[in-house]
């Protein structure tokens, strides 16, 4: 069992943070807020007083913040990780943030002390240690931290440091576009005068057959229970297609983006990120109303 330190205790790091805790490593935590590390501290883990503080405790550092500013802020300065961290420390970096962040961050750290680890799966994975964890660094760094990685889900190296971040920008890529085709396709369908009903046995002959039925009650009920905050599925089409800058053509991103910000505009940025559908099917006054009561 390893001595593990987590900064960031949201929605997705408390979880990490408590399933760690029950498999039996000693943990150390820290959060911006620190209301957040006060169950865990309740709970026999060390609460740090600064990232650098937590980094210097533990043999490995997990951060798992919102995005690119939050990670120079937690891992920057007097008071980050990086001031913090010793020869043989590793920094397991798992919020989902862009390609120059991790180049950023690892120009920072020793040489090898450095895995780019974002995660596929919300909060219910996390629970049940069925995370999807894409790993990108030295396959022998990888392998070293493979069996506490393994208490979160499945580990897929895909390749040096960058690579991880790389994969979980293309695997949200399919997450931002198919919830907006799948809101098209049912405004097109209301729009046609298909009733609700008929729309749904119809999508459910097509590829989207499963998110189609995945989200029918959200959007019969107009209720949308955050997992994955909608202003964060936004950050990430913006990050999506601040790396395809490069030359790849992202059109259907872009319009997919597009729907999210509307809706964060709307005021349901708080809300899960597939409340977009609420907007794509003008119904955003119920969801707001809803969004704003939690
Ligand atoms: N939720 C999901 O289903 C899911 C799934 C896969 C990946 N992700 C990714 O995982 C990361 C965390 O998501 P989440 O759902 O846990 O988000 P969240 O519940 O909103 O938590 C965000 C965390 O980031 C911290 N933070 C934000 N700005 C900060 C700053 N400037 N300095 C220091 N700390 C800061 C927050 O601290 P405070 O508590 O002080 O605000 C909080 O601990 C994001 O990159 C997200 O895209 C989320």
């Amino acid at each position: 069992m390893a001595t593990v330190g987590v900064v960031g205790l949201g929605a997705m790091g408390g979880r990490i943070a408590r399933r760690l805790a029950d498999a039996g490593h000693e943990l150390v935590v820290w959060n911006r807020d620190p209301a957040k590390a006060e169950p865990l501290a309740a709970a026999g883990a060390v609460a740090a007083a600064s990232p650098a503080d937590l980094a210097g405790r533990v043999e490995v550092v997990i951060t798992m913040v919102a995005d690119p500013r939050a990670l120079v802020d937690v891992t920057e300065g007097q008071e980050g990780v990086v001031a913090g961290v010793s020869e043989g420390t590793t920094v397991i970096q798992m919020s989902t943030v862009g390609p120059e962040s991790i180049s950023r961050l690892a120009s920072l750290l020793p040489d090898d002390a450095l895995l780019d680890s974002p995660v596929l799966g919300s909060v219910s994975e996390v629970e049940s240690g069925t995370l999807n964890v894409f790993v990108g660094g030295p396959p022998a760094l990888a392998d070293r931290w493979q069996p506490l990685l393994s208490t979160l889900g499945a580990i897929l190296h895909v390749g040096p440091v960058g690579a991880g971040t790389a994969a979980k920008l293309v695997a949200n890529t399919t997450l931002v576009g198919v919830i907006g085709v799948l809101g098209e396709a049912l405004a097109l369908a209301d729009g046609l005068g298909l009733s609700r009903e008929a729309a749904f046995g119809v999508l459910g002959k097509t590829a989207l057959a499963g998110q189609a039925e995945r989200r029918r009650s959200a959007i019969d009920s107009g209720e949308y229970p955050t997992r994955f905050a909608l202003y964060l599925a936004r950050k990430d089409a913006d990050l999506i297609l601040e790396a395809a800058r490069t030359g790849t053509e992202l059109r259907l991103t872009t319009a997919a983006r597009n729907w999210l910000a509307d809706a964060e505009e709307a005021g349901l940025g708080e809300a899960d990120y597939s409340a977009v559908l609420a907007r794509i099917l003008g119904n955003t006054e119920a969801t707001q109303e809803e969004s704003s009561e939690r």
